[in-house]
C-alpha cells in the first residue's frame, strides 16, 4: 500500500470519531481526536472511566474500526484495511501488552516469544535464537524453560514484552501493563518500556491510572469525554 506523506512520525492520528450506536442510542464515544508521536516516542493515555480510552487503544491496535478518521502507522492508513491485510499488519507492525500478561499457561517463556514468529518465514532453529536473544535482553536467559507459573508477575511482564518485541514493531500498545504488579515490579517494567522506546526506536503508547509512573513517559495524552483534552510533554526523569 502506497504511504502518505507523514514524514518523521509513526503513528498520526487524524480526527477520529467513534459513535456507537445500540439501538436508537449514540454513544461518542471520540471526537476530533487527532495527535502525532515520533519513533521511540513513550506516550501515556490517561484520563477517567468511560472516556474513550479502550475504544482510542482498539482503533490503534486495528481490532476496531473509526467511524470516521484515519490512523496511519507508519504511514499506512490502517482504518480501510480489510481482515486478511489487517491480521497481516497487525503481526509485522504491532505488538500488544496486557495487563494480565496473557501469556499461554502451557508453553515456556521461550515458546511463548516465539509464538508471533510462527506466522513468518523463519526456520525454528532462527525463531528459538531471536526468542532467546530478545529474552536475554530483558534479563531472563536462565529462566526460557520455565512456564508462565513458574515465573514472577515482574518476570510474567517481561516475557509478554518480549513477545510484543519479538516482530522488531513499530508500535507497542499497552493497556494499564503495571495493573497487576506492586510498586516495585510496576516501576521496573515502566522503565523497561521506556529503555525500550529508547534503543529500539519503538513507539509505546500505554493506558495507566497511575499518573505516578507517568513520569516515565515523553506524552501524556489526557483524554475526556472522547476528546483529547491536552497533550503533556514531559520531561523524562533519569
Ligand atoms: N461496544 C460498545 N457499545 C456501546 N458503547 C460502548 C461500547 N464500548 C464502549 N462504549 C462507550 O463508549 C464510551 C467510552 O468507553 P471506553 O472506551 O471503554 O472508555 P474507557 O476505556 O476510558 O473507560 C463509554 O461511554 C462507553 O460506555
Ligand atoms: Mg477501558
Amino acid at each position: 500500500m502506497a504511504k502518505a506523506n507523514v514524514a518523521n512520525y509513526s503513528v498520526q492520528v487524524k480526527n477520529l470519531e467513534k459513535i456507537y450506536r445500540s439501538g436508537d442510542i449514540k454513544v461518542r464515544a471520540l471526537e476530533k481526536v487527532s495527535f502525532s508521536l515520533g519513533e521511540g516516542d513513550f506516550a501515556a493515555i490517561v484520563g477517567p472511566s468511560g472516556s474513550g480510552k479502550s475504544t482510542l487503544m482498539n482503533i490503534l491496535g486495528t481490532i476496531d474500526k473509526p467511524t470516521a478518521g484515519e490512523v496511519y502507522i507508519d504511514g499506512v492508513p490502517t482504518a480501510k484495511m480489510n481482515g486478511n491485510q489487517l491480521a497481516n499488519f497487525r503481526n509485522k507492525k504491532l505488538g500488544f501488552v496486557f495487563q494480565a500478561y496473557n501469556l499461554i499457561v502451557g508453553l515456556t517463556a521461550e515458546a511463548n516469544v516465539e509464538l508471533p514468529l510462527m506466522m513468518t518465514s523463519m526456520s525454528p532453529h532462527e525463531r528459538r535464537k531471536k526468542a532467546d536473544s530478545i529474552l536475554s535482553t530483558l534479563g531472563l536467559s536462565d529462566r526460557l524453560m520455565l512456564k508462565p507459573t513458574q515465573l514472577s508477575g515482574g518476570q510474567q511482564q517481561r516475557v509478554a514484552i518480549a513477545r510484543a518485541l519479538v516482530n522488531d514493531p513499530t508500535l507497542i500498545l499497552a493497556d494499564e501493563p503495571t495493573g497487576n504488579l506492586d510498586t516495585h515490579s510496576g516501576d521496573e517494567v515502566i522503565k523497561l518500556l521506556r529503555e525500550i522506546s529508547r534503543k529500539r526506536k519503538v513507539t509505546i503508547i500505554m493506558v495507566t491510572h497511575n499518573p505516578d509512573i507517568t513520569k516515565y513517559c515523553d506524552m501524556v495524552i489526557h483524554i475526556r469525554d472522547g476528546r483529547v483534552e491536552k497533550m503533556e510533554k514531559k520531561g523524562v526523569v533519569k
